[in-house]
């Protein structure tokens, strides 16, 4: 391996304890990723030393929080490679991020007979807000079928590609099965019938190096606490020429110019969605985040991210008594599967006694279960600082939790 693996887990503290007297294995990054020291240590220097309201006060500590709010603003931007920085608005995590562009885009440009596409796969988040619009604007919310393994049939998906389909959002990385979605296809096809794209990037976006322009996407929502950054934060990338023609999702200080009662003007990008006093120390926290990233070669990191998921699908399929679900040709960071016999919860229970933390149940993407006949499984999702180590104590964990099952 091209980088030391107990140098990056010494650099987050919360790993080394001890869970019910055995030494932490933490496989659930996919529900939120541990924090690395310059994260915690941004945040606590913000609020030790620099404390503030930003764009607002007449002071050095209100100049110094808002230079470090918007320097984060720049790092996200970089990160993604947006084309300019008006285009990344702050948001409390890739759930509001959707809905801001259903609630505000979607509103102003859905109507009765227009089709908005997500995939079989999707999280709670990207279903229920277009279902909520879909009541309120006569709007139709369409899933493109998902076949055994777990991937998108494109063939399905350019069947229903005409011209009511007016939005594509689908998932980057499925959190309940892992699989990646050949995204930049689905946003070529769907600018081919003039639809616009929305790609859910909460699974996507730590695990290896994102281009929106290079993708096309027309707008991209992602979460910092899944990439090493603070929950509670994170960003919506938009094109600027559509974030400029939607009008706010949300009224209140910042997001103006001018307020009187005979009318309102509203402030430019990115501040005009962004109302209220902003989660600062969140944006901070994330831009850390961002530069953690950034700090390793994301050639590699992928590299070894793949080979600890290559070698626990490798071990799963060995594995007597273990079904897989998702088993898609590209994946990324998850593992789901069901044990025979085990009830995922109770399977996760005995994994806990033993120090291994996965998380069990139906992943919030009830609709992918239905399409499996199933109630939830049992996942192993993987970060930067798993290792095959990682992967060996939780097979160990899973002949131990056999044991209690016959
Ligand atoms: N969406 C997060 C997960 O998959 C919480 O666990």
């Amino acid at each position: 391996m091209s980088f030391d693996l107990a140098a990056i887990r010494a650099q987050f503290p919360i790993l080394s304890q001890q869970v019910n007297g055995k030494p932490l294995v933490y496989l659930d990054n996919g529900a939120t990723t541990q924090k690395p020291n310059v994260v915690i240590d941004a945040i606590c220097d913000y609020y030790r030393h620099d404390n503030a309201n930003v764009h607002r006060g007449a002071h050095a500590l209100s100049d110094r929080a808002t230079a470090k709010f918007e320097g984060a603003r720049e790092s996200v931007r970089r990160f993604i490679n947006a084309g300019h920085r008006e285009e990344i608005i702050w948001t409390k995590g890739t759930t509001e991020g959707i809905n801001l562009v259903a609630f505000s885009w979607g509103r102003d440009n859905l109507r009765q007979g227009d089709r908005v596409l997500v995939s079989t796969m999707e999280h709670h988040a990207n279903i229920v807000p277009w279902q909520l619009l879909a009541g309120q604007t006569g709007c139709e919310l369409v899933p493109m079928p998902v076949d055994d393994r777990g991937q998108i049939d494109l063939a399905a998906l350019d069947d229903l590609l005409d011209e009511r389909v007016k939005l594509v959002s689908v998932v980057h990385v499925s959190n309940a099965l892992g699989t990646v979605n050949p995204v930049e296809a689905i946003i070529e096809k769907a600018h081919a019938v003039g639809a616009k794209v929305l790609i859910d990037g909460a699974q996507a976006v730590a695990h290896w190096p994102l281009d929106v322009q290079a993708l096309d996407c027309d707008f991209y929502s992602f979460s910092a606490h899944k990439m090493y950054g603070p929950t509670g934060m994170g960003a919506l990338y938009g094109k600027r020429e559509l974030l400029q023609a939607m009008p706010p999702f949300m009224g209140g200080g910042e997001m103006i110019e001018t307020v009187s009662f005979a009318g309102t003007t509203y402030n430019a990008l990115p501040y005009k969605f962004e109302p209220g006093t902003p989660n600062i120390a969140g944006a901070i926290g994330m831009g850390a985040a961002v530069e953690f990233l950034e700090s390793f070669d994301r050639k590699a990191l992928a590299e070894h991210e793949a080979d600890v998921l290559n070698y626990a699908v490798e071990r799963a399929h060995q594995y007597e008594g273990l079904r897989l679900i998702g088993e898609a040709d590209h994946r990324a960071g998850v593992l789901s599967f069901l044990l025979d016999g085990g009830h995922p919860a109770d399977v996760g229970m005995l994994l806990d006694q033993q120090g291994i933390a996965v998380r069990t149940g139906n992943h919030c993407a009830m609709p992918i279960m239905q399409r499996y006949g199933i109630t939830g499984t049992v996942r192993a999702s993987f970060a930067l600082y798993n290792g095959r180590d990682d992967v060996d104590a939780l097979f160990a964990g899973l002949d131990k939790v056999k044991t209690f099952l016959l």
